[in-house]
C-alpha cells in the first residue's frame, strides 16, 4: 500500500530488517498491536527507555508495559505463578497483560519499571509485532504510541499525527482490531484488575475459578499511571447525557440517528466489542472535524461497555 507519509511503511522483509536493525540500535519504532499502536523500544536498554518518557512527556513514576514473545522468554524476568499460567494459556496471545513479581536477575532497564519489584508484561497477538518480537533477542517495552494523556492511536496515521518525524519508522499494520488498551491485571498478590480492557472480569474469573475483589484506593497506589487524566481527546467530554445541545458532537450506541452530521454511533448493533474498537477512532475523527466539545449517552455497565466506560470518564476528566 502506497501512502504520502515518508515515515509509515508496509510490512515486508525490507521493513522487518530495518525495524530491527533500528530496535538494534536503541531507536524507537512505531509499531502495530492487536489493542493499539505502541512506541517500541529494548526493554534492557536505558537509553531506549529515556527515548520512550522523552517522546512520550511520560512521568518516570508510570511505568511501561514489556512485552514478550512467549512465557518462556518472560520468563527470563518474572517469576512465574498458577494463576499466570492458566491465563496465558486461555489469552495468549492476546490483549492482556498481567503484572508479576520481577526476578532479582532480570535485565528489565529499572527506569523502564518506574523502579518497582514487579513488571507488567504482555503478549501481543498482532502478526507484525509477534514476526519482530520472535527475530529480536531482548523484550520490548512499548506503551501507547500517543503523547502522554492523548487517545491511544489505532492506525499508522494517528501515530504520525502524534510525532510527525520525531519517528523515524513506523510500521502500518492496518487498524487496530481491539481499538483500546489491554485489560492490565495484577498478578503479583491478590488478583485485581488495574485497567479493564475487552477481556473482562468475568472471563478472567471464569479460568481462575475465584472471584476478583473490587478496590479502588489500592489500585491508584499500585497503579501509578492510571491517573484520572488521561484518554483525551483535546476538547471538553461530558459523559451520560440524555440530549444533544445542538452543535456537540453526539457519540451514542445504536442506530436512531442515522443521517445527521453531528451524530456518531460506536455500534449500529449495539455490540460493545465493536463499540470500544470504534471508540478512539470516533474521538479523533470528531476532533479533526473542529467540533468544539463531545457528548457521550450511556453505555452499559457491562462486559466491555467497562472499559468504554473507564476510558470515556477519563477523558471527561480533562
Ligand atoms: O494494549 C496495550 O497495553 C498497549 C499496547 C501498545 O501494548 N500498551 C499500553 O501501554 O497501553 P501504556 O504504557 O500506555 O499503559 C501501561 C499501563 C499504565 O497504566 C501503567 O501504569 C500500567 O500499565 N503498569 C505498567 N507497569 C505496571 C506495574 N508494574 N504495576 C502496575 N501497573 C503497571
Ligand atoms: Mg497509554
Amino acid at each position: 500500500m502506497k501512502n504520502s507519509y515518508t515515515n509509515i511503511f508496509s510490512f515486508n522483509k525490507n521493513v522487518l530488517k530495518k525495524s530491527i536493525k533500528n530496535l538494534n540500535n536503541g531507536i524507537i519504532v512505531g509499531l502495530p498491536t492487536e489493542t493499539v499502536y505502541g512506541l517500541g523500544g529494548n526493554a534492557y536498554s536505558k537509553k531506549s527507555i529515556e527515548k520512550i518518557y522523552k517522546l512520550k512527556g511520560r512521568p518516570k513514576s508510570n511505568p511501561l508495559i514489556v512485552h514478550y514473545f512467549d512465557l518462556k522468554d518472560a520468563s527470563k524476568d518474572i517469576v512465574v505463578n498458577e494463576r499466570l499460567k492458566k491465563l496465558y494459556e486461555k489469552f495468549c496471545p492476546g490483549p492482556i497483560t498481567f503484572v508479576l513479581k520481577k526476578r532479582n536477575d532480570s535485565k528489565i532497564s529499572p527506569l523502564g519499571i518506574a523502579k518497582l519489584n514487579t513488571v507488567a508484561i504482555r503478549f501481543p497477538k498482532h502478526k507484525v509485532i509477534r514476526t519482530i518480537l520472535k527475530n529480536i533477542n531482548f523484550p520490548l517495552a512499548m506503551p501507547s504510541a500517543n503523547k502522554s494523556t492523548n487517545v491511544s492511536p489505532v492506525t499508522a496515521e494517528d501515530v504520525y499525527d502524534e510525532f510527525k518525524r520525531k519517528i523515524k519508522l513506523i510500521i502500518d499494520g492496518g487498524k487496530c482490531k481491539i481499538g483500546i488498551e489491554s485489560t492490565v491485571i495484577d498478578l503479583s498478590y491478590e488478583p485485581k484488575i488495574l485497567r479493564p480492557g475487552i477481556i473482562d472480569k468475568i472471563s478472567i474469573e471464569k479460568v481462575l475459578k475465584k472471584k476478583i475483589k473490587k478496590n479502588i484506593k489500592k489500585r491508584k497506589k499500585i497503579s501509578p499511571g492510571m491517573m484520572l487524566k488521561h484518554y483525551s481527546p483535546g476538547i471538553p467530554v461530558l459523559i451520560n447525557q440524555k440530549k444533544h445541545d445542538g452543535k456537540s458532537a453526539f457519540i451514542y450506541l445504536g442506530n436512531k440517528y442515522k443521517k445527521k452530521s453531528k451524530f456518531f454511533s460506536l455500534s449500529k448493533t449495539l455490540n460493545l466489542n465493536e463499540a470500544a474498537s470504534n471508540l478512539y477512532k470516533i474521538l479523533r475523527l470528531i476532533k479533526k472535524k473542529g467540533f468544539k466539545k463531545i457528548q457521550i449517552g450511556k453505555i452499559p455497565y457491562l462486559r466491555s461497555g467497562i472499559a468504554i466506560n473507564d476510558r470515556i470518564k477519563r477523558a471527561s476528566n480533562s
